[in-house]
């Protein structure tokens, strides 16, 4: 299938679209052997011969790939901070994957990571509005009210955050009690949130909104895709009916 060069050269990992059309512009891509300037030229990388610098391109194979993110992980591919990265898990991946979406640095649970560009530019777009789950640990033990005010939405920079599912997991049961921040022994609740949407550190914002600050975070499903089996800091490939599960999320 014919394709925009720079798509072919980004999508074989060899440098971002923005990046490929200035390599390009360069005069360094060729096909089948003539320089190619133009923008928004088209080839096929089963049939053309694709060269930058002179090397031959290879398309990448798409890869899909689900993680359970530890805390203490960015979940970018670089850290100015020099942190450790969910890159850094992903030891044998050689395809240039990123992570859809993220995780706080302190939140673990599922991350999904890919390079197939169209599928995540679609998942993380918020009018498929996919599914993200989560389990939090928050302190103190949430009333019908804060309950409540989770679900119809929470004022957010200005902007209210869509209905949410809240469900309280040890209702009637004492909470379990851990030191908190001052060395106190306190109560903590376990929420399940779904939400739709992913706006920066979502959760614990909201939950801090309501009076009760999570103290423990993890993702446990994203649209179709979950793992209770998958161990904190392990990957594995998506099978192919998750893959097609995705797709059909993201239409
Ligand atoms: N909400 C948060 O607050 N943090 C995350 O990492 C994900 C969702």
């Amino acid at each position: 299938m014919p394709l925009r060069l720079q798509k072919i050269l980004a999508q074989a990992g060899i440098a971002s679209r923005r990046a490929s059309e200035t390599l390009i512009a360069e005069g360094r891509v060729s096909v089948n052997g003539v320089t190619i300037r133009e923008m928004g030229t088209k080839a096929d990388p089963a049939a053309d011969d694709i060269r930058v610098d002179g090397r031959r391109v290879k398309a990448e194979r798409l890869r899909y790939l689900l993680l359970n993110k530890p805390p203490g992980y960015v979940s970018t591919r670089s850290d100015p901070q020099r942190r450790p990265t969910v890159l850094d898990l992903l030891r044998g991946v050689r395809e240039y994957v990123y992570p859809v979406g993220r995780l706080d640095y302190d939140t673990e649970g599922l991350l999904l990571l890919t390079n197939d560009g169209e599928l995540a530019a679609r998942l993380t777009h918020p009018r498929h509005g996919i599914e993200r789950v989560y389990e939090a640990r928050v302190a103190g033990m949430p009333d019908d009210a804060a309950l409540e005010r989770l679900r119809r939405g929470i004022p957010l920079d200005g902007r209210r955050t869509l209905p949410a599912d809240v469900v309280l997991l040890n209702r009637g049961r004492p909470g379990p009690a851990h030191a908190g921040p001052r060395g106190r022994r306190e109560r903590e609740a376990v929420l399940v949130l779904t939400i739709r949407e992913g706006r920066n550190r979502q959760v614990r914002r909201m939950c801090e909104a309501v009076g009760h600050p999570v103290r423990a975070l993890r993702r446990v499903r994203i649209g179709p895709l979950q793992d209770r089996r998958l161990k904190t800091g392990m990957w594995r490939d998506l099978t192919a009916l998750e893959i097609r599960a995705l797709q059909r999320a993201g239409t």
